[in-house]
């Protein structure tokens, strides 16, 4: 466990593909409840834009946040990307309309489509972090894996990742594909993931939590907002502070739609936590 000035800043994702720790997630900017575009399509950009500018090289996006709004209002930011600018996008569960659940589908017809259609949408000629946003019960997952791995295979994708897995499900993609990323929920306050991020740990594989900071709701947590008050920082910086120093190959991804809040959450890059600190915050939650 990380404790002091040591901090690293990036990862080498898939072992040769340096990333800054502190990202971004855009699943915020689209529409209400993650639907359609937002009001002010121009502040989402705004926001991509300053991640940028701030020092975020990768940005977590999927096809199935708008629907496609998420990737075409980054593509509306960033394009003609700069070459230190990674996007990692997902595909295999599918959403139309704000009311609806997120289904699965992760079957070779619709992922083939998927993956071409995000990578028109971010007019880019491969993904550079291609995430298979959920094993998907009703196709076998050595099916969903071959395909991924004839993908990459065939050029369209340079990393492949996960989400919401198991260490045996990492276990059997690896006999398709080398695994550069695990995407799972996972916080200072929840930590049903542990063993996961552990594994992940041990094998140079990123794990990009997810919800880092409880999709905003860190301040509720009384002994949390205890904690930040000591060190004047905010229970949210605290959260994705005490992350980058659980094991360095945390990325994180903390989604919003307010500059002022991209702003604060960068700022937790300058905090340091002692072991001390640490202990108390691992305390937090349940392993
Ligand atoms: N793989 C998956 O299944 C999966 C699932 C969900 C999300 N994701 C990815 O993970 C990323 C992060 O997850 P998330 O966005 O759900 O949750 P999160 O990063 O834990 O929280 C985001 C929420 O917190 C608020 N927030 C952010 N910074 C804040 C601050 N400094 N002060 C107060 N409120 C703040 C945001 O509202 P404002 O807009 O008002 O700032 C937003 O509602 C997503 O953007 C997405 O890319 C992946």
């Amino acid at each position: 466990m990380k404790n002091n000035a040591d901090l690293k800043t990036t990862f080498e994702l898939g072992g040769d593909l340096e990333i800054n720790r502190l990202g971004y997630g855009a699943m915020r900017i689209t529409g209400p409840m993650l639907s359609g575009m937002p009001e002010n399509p121009q502040n989402s950009i705004d926001v991509v834009r300053k991640a940028v500018e701030l020092g975020v090289n990768f940005i977590d996006t999927a096809d199935a946040y708008g629907p496609f709004t998420s990737e075409e209002l980054i593509r509306d930011a960033l394009f003609p990307y700069s070459k230190d600018v990674t996007i990692g996008t997902k595909g295999g569960l599918v959403r139309f309309g704000a009311h609806v659940d997120f289904n699965h589908d992760a079957s070779p017809q619709h992922l083939h489509d998927a993956l071409d259609g995000s990578l028109r949408r971010l007019k880019l000629d491969h993904i550079e972090l291609y995430q298979l946003h959920r094993i998907d019960p009703k196709v076998p997952a050595e099916i969903t894996f071959e395909f991924l791995a004839k993908a990459q295979q065939a050029g369209k994708i340079r990393h492949l990742g996960l989400s919401e897995v198991s260490v045996e499900d990492i276990q059997l993609a690896r006999k398709y594909f080398k695994v550069a990323s695990v995407q799972n929920r996972y916080s200072v306050l929840d930590r049903k993931w542990e063993p996961v991020l552990e594994y992940t740990e041990s094998q140079g594989i990123a794990f990009i939590p997810w919800f880092p900071i409880g999709g905003g709701t860190t301040a509720e947590s009384s002994k949390l907002q205890q904690a930040a008050d000591r060190k004047r920082v905010s229970t949210h910086q605290l959260a994705l502070s005490w992350l980058l120093h659980r094991a360095d190959n945390i990325l994180l991804i903390p989604g919003t739609s307010s500059i002022a809040h991209l702003e604060e959450n960068m700022r937790s890059l300058d905090i340091r936590i002692t072991t001390e600190e640490m202990n108390d915050l691992n305390a937090l939650s349940e392993v």
